[in-house]
């Protein structure tokens, strides 16, 4: 998307300039649309848990924003002359069984005839054109959640070399699957300035789009991350994906880096995640209140991770 000229429209709230994670398109002055895409290939082997695992990552780009999903669509890339319909199905009613827990409807879709499995879903949902969470808001002083733990590529990439144990998959499932929707409906009651979901670019890279986006110098506090069990251990035995690799490499020059800091454990901040948690930046003097609720709800995993520590026209991170 870099490449492409900025598109300028007065209804536009959020397009693709600043990486944010779904569009944000005004409709009247009550409900603005939200959008966004998303498909891979399978991180796990059983299609049902898959299709469960694509569509959660899907609708959390919606939460992500501030936002409620509303509709979805499939889209589905499958060689439908050497696999099984059957697995197809499967897929699709993993996707569908995330789309009616975040109370939204499957409209359609499009498949098309692919040697790799692929599938995702596009999604659109509303919010309140003044309540549209971006990456770009967070302030000094601010307090870092992520609602989930990390590790997912990493242990995606055990799953491929066969070292993964049944317990670890299992975790990864749990994890990935775990829609977005309860901490994005607990973080309405709270002044959150900031938010993205961890993707792609993993931990560390979506914290510093949101300290580019926000112009900050954000703290980075290692040994708070959560981390699934085993992750760790299959960072250290040089299970990283390679695009996590290269988030490291594309951070280096903003991002500063504790020296005894393990290596595995800075590969892990910069491992590309799989329907990751939701970063929620908010006022210091309501994060533990946020952070209690968020357990108490069940977003079991929700820990304190960093903080909001100075102003910087260019946007770094310091992993402390
Ligand atoms: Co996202
Ligand atoms: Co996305
Ligand atoms: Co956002």
């Amino acid at each position: 998307m870099m490449e492409l000229p900025v598109q300028k429209h007065s209804n536009l709230l959020v397009g693709y300039e600043t990486g944010d994670d779904a569009g944000v398109y005004k409709i009247t002055e009550d409900i603005a649309l939200i959008q966004t895409l998303d498909f891979f290939t399978p991180i796990v082997d059983d299609p049902y848990y898959f299709g469960q695992i694509a569509a959660a990552n899907a609708l959390s780009d919606v939460y992500a924003m501030g936002g409620r999903p509303l509709t979805a669509m499939n889209i589905v890339c499958f060689p439908s002359k050497e696999m099984s319909k059957n697995i197809l199905k499967k897929i699709l009613h993993g996707g569908l069984k995330k789309i009616q827990e975040a109370g939204a409807i499957l409209v359609g879709g499009h498949s098309v005839d692919d040697p790799e499995i692929k599938y995702g879903l596009s999604v659109t949902g509303i919010i309140h054109p003044k309540r549209v969470l971006t990456n770009a808001g967070a302030r000094v002083g601010d307090i870092l959640i992520l609602t989930k733990p990390i590790g997912t590529g990493v242990i995606a990439t055990a799953i491929k070399a066969n070292l993964a144990s049944d317990e670890v998959v299992k975790k990864l499932v749990e994890v990935a699957s775990t829609l977005n929707a309860k901490a994005a409906e607990i973080m309405q009651n709270f002044s959150i300035h900031a938010c993205t979901d961890v993707t792609g670019f993993g931990l560390a890279g979506h914290l510093l789009e949101m300290a580019r986006a926000s112009k900050k110098e954000i703290e980075i506090w290692a040994e708070s991350v959560p981390i699934i069990p085993q992750a760790l251990e299959y960072a250290s035995m040089g299970l990283i994906p390679a695009g996590s690799y290269a988030n490291k490499h594309f951070c280096e020059n903003l991002v500063e880096i504790n020296k005894n800091i393990p290596i595995a454990k800075i590969d892990l901040l910069f491992d590309a995640q799989t329907s990751g948690g939701l970063i929620i930046a908010l006022p210091e003097r309501q994060a533990n209140e946020c952070l209690h609720t968020l357990r108490d709800e069940g977003v079991n995993y929700a820990t304190i991770i960093g903080q909001v520590i100075k102003e910087n026209p260019s946007g770094r991170i310091k992993i402390t």
